[in-house]
């Protein structure tokens, strides 16, 4: 639902807080776009809002949004230095106590200050589309205008330490079961306004002025913990809600605002603010901006396995037509089964509707026959990692496309200049790297060719922005941005396994820096094998950096290839239950230190993390020197989008200035001590 500014005022130049007064009764209609936010401008036209409707001794006032939603939260671009005059704790004080009690209409998403701000108007009703949520804990804050304390007065404190420290969204539907709506509407707003007016409910007691029962919150706290990942903000948004229950409103405010301005400051927001402007410029190169990406309708996939069939889905997705092309029908049949059942799978999980799930299959159509991709739009191969494959399929696709149309691959490794190499219309190749499942991870590198053109650049990203992805551009080496690095964090892993470390205990130091997984367990869900091909190719062109530490090759020989694989087995066993410690492994690497008299070393957990840190930042640096990225916060993006990186550090590089340059560079020159000449440094590591 949109509402338009149904005002004289309307239009572009309208002001941002408009108001309207009808016999008793007065409209104030926000217009901030895009989102309403609630910038200085907003609140002092706010105040100004409130003056008059007092002033004229109104009845009611409803507070609109113009456009696509209501308040969708506070302006995130004030929040690197003070908060400029009034303050939006003071307006909304002043909203609740208002002679004038005010109705909030809310439509869109109500996010965070919009939240707060409906919290403080005398009742609220919403279009049943709506929703509600605190998400400032995934930019490392907590609400800071009252609405810990305001939200458990209105839907219990339980509910409200929920909302507030998991930072997920809720409907209206349910926000009305927890008593947080006054009236859910289906359409018309003003109709609506109109209908509630007209059976006006009491006007209710200030939401400040309640009473909070207290609520044992005891099983919360465990779920947060876990799920926060050491990110401090859910604990703190949980812990100033639980306040409720115990101080005055105005104490637990003031402790709440407190709370708020110092977590602004504080190294985990900067972060995930950081990253959070990040992912909308580094997806859009200001190179590509004056070009028009030119039009998707119809994708062409090749290759059905794990990642056609997850990139055929998020295709799907986004409302593309989709051509899966396969080696025969067979294969072709395996790769719709496996589209189909992504498809099934977000119908039971109830993120899409039969309707929705109707209209992909409806969009959907696999073959073996080339010539239904000649009018795609863009094709994607993902088969083997073959060059002479991958080659062939190009040469195909060219073949029968426009030479306007786009043709990527989805090369981990490979260079797209040697697949495109000599065909006709070089302009229009390019990689397209997506993660696996590609269906839902967001990272998608986007490679230029030497040839590729800017058009094919701006439609690339335009294409992967209107599939929900983040794209990021990277140059050409080995692996791109986000596999080099990669390389680089498992060859010093390999490193200290083969030096003294137990590959578990890597694994236990990585989660210890917040990573999900270790390199190790990584590994046996991926797959051994991929990364064993990979090594091999390196080893047969020459290019292998340095030391060589062949344990994992032989647990591939020994069939033990992740989890996948027929064996069950890789660095765990996982035959009974997943990812169980295994002697076995254990054994097999003293053995293989003993074989090669390596005398074992001891690594502290510390040393194991700032190790493969001074790996990991090291290869970010030469990424950088080298041009393969842009900007350090597009590496960034990648390791945290693609990787598992925890946000609220920030990426590696941002980790790396938070940490100190020095403390880095000393364990760069441990790592290169430990394994001489297998390190080029990066310019800043340079002694
Ligand atoms: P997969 O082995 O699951 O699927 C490959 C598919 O390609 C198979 O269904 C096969 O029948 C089909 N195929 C082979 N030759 C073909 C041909 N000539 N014409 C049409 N179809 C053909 O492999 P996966 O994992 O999906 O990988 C595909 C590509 O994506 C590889 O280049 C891989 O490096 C890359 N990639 C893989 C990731 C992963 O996590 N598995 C992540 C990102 C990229």
């Amino acid at each position: 639902m949109t509402i338009a500014t149904a005002t004289p005022e309307s239009g572009p130049d309208a002001p941002v807080v408009n108001v309207v007064i009808t016999g008793s009764h007065a409209l104030v209609t926000i217009n901030n776009p895009p989102v309403n936010a609630l910038s200085v401008h907003v609140r002092k036209g706010l105040m100004d809002a409130l003056h008059r409707v007092n002033e004229a001794g109104c009845t009611t006032a409803a507070l609109v949004c113009s456009g696509r939603t209501f308040v969708a939260g506070g302006d995130i671009s004030e929040f690197a230095g003070p908060p400029p005059l009034p303050h939006l704790p003071d307006v909304l004080d002043a909203i609740e106590a208002s002679t004038t009690p005010f109705i909030a209409v809310m439509h869109g998403t109500v996010l965070g200050g919009g939240l707060e701000l409906a919290l403080a108007c005398a009742w609220r009703i919403a279009d049943e589309k709506t929703r509600f949520g605190l998400p400032e804990v995934n930019l490392g804050l907590i609400p800071g205008a009252g609405g810990t304390q305001r939200l458990p007065r209105v839907i219990g404190l339980e509910r409200a330490a929920r909302m507030a420290a998991n930072g997920k969204p809720v409907s209206a539907r349910t926000f009305e079961e927890f008593g947080g709506l006054d009236l859910v509407f289906d359409g018309d707003p003003m109709a609506a306004i109109a209908s509630f007016r007209d059976a006006l409910p009491a006007r209710p007691a200030n939401t400040s002025t309640r009473p909070v029962d207290d609520a044992d919150l005891t099983a919360l706290k465990a779920e947060i913990t876990k799920s926060a990942k050491g990110s401090n903000a859910p604990m703190i948004a949980l812990e100033t809600t639980a306040l409720a229950a115990t101080l005055p409103f105005a104490e637990g405010s003031r402790i709440e605002r407190q709370t708020h301005l110092d977590l602004r400051d504080s190294a985990q927001s900067r972060a995930l603010r950081r990253l959070f402007f990040a992912s909308r410029s580094v997806t859009r190169p200001a190179r590509l901006k004056a070009i028009e990406p030119a039009p998707v309708n119809h994708v062409a996939i090749v290759g059905g396995g794990l990642m056609g069939a997850g990139i055929a889905a998020a295709s799907l997705a986004a409302g593309h037509r989709v051509t899966l092309l396969e080696r025969d029908t067979e294969s072709a049949e395996a790769g719709q089964a496996r589209v189909e059942a992504i498809i099934a799978r977000d119908l039971a999980s109830g993120r899409i509707s039969d309707d929705k799930a109707e209209a992909r299959r409806a969009a959907f159509s696999a073959g073996a026959d080339y010539t239904a991709a000649a009018d795609a739009d863009i094709a994607i191969e993902a088969v083997f990692e073959d060059p002479d494959v991958k080659r062939a399929v190009f040469t195909k696709l060219a073949e029968v496309m426009s030479e306007e149309a786009l043709i990527a691959t989805n090369t981990s490794y490979l260079d797209p200049n040697l697949i495109s190499d000599g065909m006709p219309g070089p302009g229009r190749f390019l990689g397209l790297h997506f993660f696996s499942p590609a269906n839902i991870m967001k990272l998608v590198e986007v490679v230029g060719t030497a040839a590729t053109s800017d058009q094919t650049m701006a439609t690339a990203f335009a294409f992967a922005r209107g599939l929900g992805k983040i794209p990021v551009e990277t140059g050409v080496c080995d692996g791109f941005i986000g596999n080099r690095i990669l390389s680089a964090y498992r060859r010093q892993a390999d490193y200290m396994v083969a030096d003294g470390a137990s590959p578990y205990a890597v694994d236990e130091a990585m989660h210890g820096l917040g990573m999900p997984l270790g390199p190790y367990e990584l590994q046996d869900l991926t797959g051994l094998q991929i990364s064993w091909a990979n090594r091999k190719r390196q080893l047969a062109a020459g290019t292998w950096p340095g030391r060589y530490v062949d344990i994992a090759d032989k647990l591939c020989e020994l069939g033990r290839q992740g989890r996948g694989s027929a064996a069950r087995k890789g660095w765990y066993d996982h035959t009974e239950m997943a990812g169980t410690r295994d002697p076995e492994v254990e054994a097999m690497v003293v053995a293989w230190r003993v074989e090669r008299g390596i005398t074992q070393q001891t690594f502290t957990t510390d040393e194991i993390v700032m190790r493969i840190m001074a790996a990991i930042v090291n290869e970010a640096h030469l990424i950088l020197d080298e041009g393969i990225a842009t900007s350090d916060t597009a590496i960034d993006i990648v390791w945290t989008e693609g990787y598992g990186f925890p946000k609220h550090l920030g990426g590696p590089m941002f980790w790396a200035e938070e940490t100190g340059m020095d403390t880095i560079r000393d364990a760069f020159a441990a790592i290169e001590a430990q394994s001489p000449g297998s390190w080029k440094a990066a310019d800043v590591f340079k002694s």
